[in-house]
């Protein structure tokens, strides 16, 4: 059914440093998608950081050896009160919020234009 569509977009909150597992596996499954664009999207309780907490990265290069051409990822935070921080009652808590849900709309609409 992906095969339709021009751009498809995956995403899920953070679990362990990776993305959810059913869309992992999904992934996996998918056929070759050449000439299709992709956008990747999550919420996580932490930043994403380069090289260290870059929970983007492997979904990312799974998606680019099924064919697709990522124009465009977006993250935000989300209430998180899994290990540590449920020890403070949880972290971001709101999140996303009115200003996240801005920013992913501007995300999204800025994707039209994207090769
Ligand atoms: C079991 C579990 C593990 C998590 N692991 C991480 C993590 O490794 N890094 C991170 O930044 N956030 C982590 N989080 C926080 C989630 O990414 C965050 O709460 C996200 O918004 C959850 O999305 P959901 O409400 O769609 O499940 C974890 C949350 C849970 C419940």
């Amino acid at each position: 059914m992906l095969a339709e569509y021009d751009l498809i977009g995956f995403g899920s909150g953070i679990y362990f440093g990776k993305y959810h597992r059913s869309l992992l596996e999904l992934v996996d499954k998918l056929p070759m998608l050449e000439n299709k664009k992709a956008f990747i999207f999550s919420t996580s309780g932490l930043k994403k950081l380069r090289f260290i907490h870059d929970f983007h990265k492997p979904l990312k290069e799974n998606l680019k050896q099924k064919g697709l051409n990522i124009v465009g990822e977006f993250s935000c935070r989300g209430f998180d009160t899994s290990q540590a921080a449920k020890v403070i009652g949880g972290i971001n808590r709101g999140r996303p919020n009115e200003k996240d849900l801005n920013q992913a709309e501007n995300f999204a609409r800025g994707l039209k234009d994207r090769k």
